[in-house]
């Protein structure tokens, strides 16, 4: 086998609290990521040019170390002193810094892939390490599916597949830095922290209403204040029947739960009609990956 080609799905986040801030500038996080079917696409093939050679349909995205993709694979090849070139293509379907994890989707699924491709003598639960160096999102996009993840990020809890539901995404045009957002935040300022034993329990019970009802994120309010769109948007697919409508974790990109598909696709044209300004606008599902091999705890209810 001399390629691979690769899926990498965005997420969203059903629920964010931040439990505090850590010693090294981290904050522990306990969070519900759900997987979509929205992705992008990786395609690694081995060359035998000595180098990397990455090229992207998102043309303004570095091709070089910059680019988390590039980095996962020299990573890759270092610590396993691998001599193969490699070339890269990179499919961005995923709108970028929208809180969808669409970059450390990506890195996962190089991850994977680099481990296919080479048939590294490496454990899930190694390959789960190394993706939490390269971002704290990165072992949960290697894992998808329904997911607590607490600490930085990187500690799993494999929870129930989530109901089938259809989502509707309308990311701003504005780029939101992970990385400010936290700086940004205020605990003192929080009015309302997610019930995360309440929406697990609802996960397991296939409870989509109160899935929908219980949404809640501690970073919304921060990324809301510098851009009034999101509360908009939010409105706008309310309006259009949807159970609830939230940003996905640092945002700015706001999701809404239809039941019914034709309301979603109004949504979608509503947002397409009122929203000019919103140009990446996506009528989706949840994403569940028929697994047997998760290292991490499974809370069994
Ligand atoms: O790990 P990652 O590179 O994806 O995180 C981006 C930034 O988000 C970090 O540099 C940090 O500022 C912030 N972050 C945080 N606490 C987390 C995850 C991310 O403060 N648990």
């Amino acid at each position: 086998m001399d390629f691979v080609f690769l899926e990498a799905r965005a997420k969203i986040n059903i629920s964010l609290d931040i439990k505090g801030k850590r010693e090294d500038g981290y904050h522990d996080l306990a969070t519900i990521m759900q997987s979509i079917n929205l992705f992008d696409t990786v395609f690694i093939k081995k060359t035998n040019t000595g180098d990397i050679r990455l090229e992207t349909n998102a043309g303004f995205l570095p091709v070089n170390e910059k680019n988390i993709v590039y980095k996962a694979a020299g990573y890759m090849l270092k610590k396993f002193d691998i001599k193969s070139g490699l070339y890269i293509d990179l499919k961005k379907n995923i709108p970028i810094s929208a809180g969808l994890a669409g970059g450390s989707s990506d890195c996962a699924a190089t991850l994977v892939g680099m481990k296919k491709l080479f048939s590294l003598p490496l454990k899930y639960a190694e390959l789960l390490e190394i993706g939490a160096e390269l971002g704290s999102d990165v072992p949960f996009c290697i894992n998808r599916g329904t997911y607590l993840a607490e600490g930085r990020g990187e500690i799993l809890t494999k929870l129930a597949p989530h109901p089938k539901i259809f989502v509707v995404l309308a990311k701003p045009p504005n780029a939101v830095s992970t990385a400010s957002v936290f700086a940004e935040y205020n605990p003192k300022a929080v009015k309302k922290h997610p019930d995360t034993d309440l929406l697990i329990k609802a996960i397991y019970e296939k409870d989509i209403i109160s899935i929908a009802n219980n949404f809640c994120n501690v970073l919304e309010s921060v990324t809301e204040r510098n851009l009034p769109i999101i509360t908009d948007l939010k409105s706008a697919m309310i309006k259009n029947n949807a159970l609830n409508a939230m940003m996905s974790g640092s945002g700015p990109t706001v999701f809404g739960y239809f039941i019914n598909k034709n309301d979603a696709h109004a949504a979608v044209r509503y947002i397409h009609k009122n929203f000019k300004q919103v140009k990446e606008v996506f009528l989706t599902t949840v994403y569940n990956p028929n697994q047997r091999r998760i290292k991490c705890r499974t809370i069994l209810r």
